[in-house]
C-alpha cells in the first residue's frame, strides 16, 4: 500500500496490524549521458512499490534528494547538506513513529547517502541513550543492489561494463520504470574511467560524462525487469522477518 495512495483510515486499519512502512530514499544527480537525474530515487521506489503491491506493506514517500555535493558540476544535481539530511530524515522518523510505527525500512538508491543515514539513525537513537530511555523504535537501511540475489544477477546480465556510478543495471531499472524517458546515446569511450573524486569540479575534471567504470548503453527495460523482480522478493523476505507477516498474508490467516 502506498501511503500517498491511502485515506488516513485505511493507515490507521493498517496500523492495527503491522508497524512497519518502507521509506525508499535515494537522489537527484546525473547519471551520465543516457541516465536518468532521478535514477537513484527512481530504483529503490519502484521496488518498494511492487514490494508494497504484492505484500500489503506500507511504502511511504520517496526522500529524493540526498548526498550528492560531488554531482553538481552537472546540470540538474541537487544536494543536501549531510546536516540538513540528518535534521530532515529526523522528522520523517519522528513524525512516523508519532503514530504507533516502531520499524522503519529505508531502501536506499544511492551510496553517497549511507553514511549520513547512519549519522541520522544515531542522532535518531541519542535522544533515547541521553534520556536513559529505552528506545521503542527500530530503524534499518539497505542498498537495494544488495539484496540477496541482485549483485549475481546484475554480473550475469554485465559482465563488462557494469561499472560503479550510471551502472548498466541501474539505468536498467529506471528503463523498465520509465519507458518513456529512454535514450539512445553512444557512449565515448565505451567504458567509463575509474578513480577517486573530492568536490563537484574534481568530480567533473575526472569523469566528464558523468559515467564511473560503466557502459550504461547496455542498459535495457527488460534486465531492469528482470533486477526487479529479484530485488523484489528478497525485499519482502527481508521486510517479514523486520516487520513481521505480511498484512495481506495476516488478513487472509
Ligand atoms: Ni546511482
Amino acid at each position: 500500500m502506498l501511503l500517498h495512495h491511502a485515506a488516513w483510515p485505511e493507515v490507521e486499519a493498517y496500523l492495527k496490524h503491522c508497524k512497519g512502512i518502507i521509506i525508499p530514499i535515494g537522489s537527484t544527480e546525473q547519471h551520465g549521458p543516457n541516465g536518468l537525474v532521478g535514477t537513484d530515487a527512481i530504483c529503490p521506489e519502484v521496488i518498494a512499490a511492487e514490494a508494497g503491491a504484492d505484500s500489503g506493506f506500507l511504502v511511504g514517500p520517496t526522500f529524493n534528494v540526498g548526498i550528492a555535493q560531488h554531482h553538481l558540476g552537472f546540470p540538474g544535481s541537487m544536494t543536501l547538506r549531510p546536516s540538513t539530511m540528518i535534521a530532515a530524515l529526523n522528522d520523517w522518523i519522528e513524525s512516523l513513529t508519532r503514530h504507533g510505527i516502531d520499524r522503519i525500512y529505508f531502501l536506499n538508491g544511492h551510496g553517497g547517502n549511507i553514511a549520513t543515514i547512519q549519522a541520522a539513525f544515531a542522532e535518531f537513537y541519542a535522544n533515547f541513550s541521553l534520556d536513559a530511555a529505552p528506545c521503542p523504535v527500530q530503524l534499518k537501511s539497505r542498498n537495494w543492489w544488495e539484496l540477496p540475489g541482485v549483485m549475481d544477477l546484475a554480473r550475469e546480465l554485465f559482465p563488462v561494463g557494469e561499472g560503479q556510478h550510471a551502472t548498466a543495471s541501474e539505468v536498467s531499472v529506471t528503463y523498465y520504470a520509465h519507458p518513456s524517458a529512454i535514450k539512445s546515446v553512444a557512449m565515448s569511450p565505451k567504458i567509463a574511467p575509474v578513480g577517486g573524486f573530492t568536490d563537484a569540479a574534481d568530480y567533473r575534471r575526472n569523469f566528464p560524462d558523468g559515467r564511473i567504470g560503466s557502459d550504461p548503453s547496455q542498459a535495457t527495460p527488460e534486465k531492469g525487469e528482470r533486477l526487479v523482480s529479484t530485488a523484489k522478493r528478497a525485499l519482502i523476505g527481508e521486510l517479514t522477518q523486520f516487520f513481521g507477516a505480511p498484512p495481506r498474508r495476516a488478513a487472509a490467516e
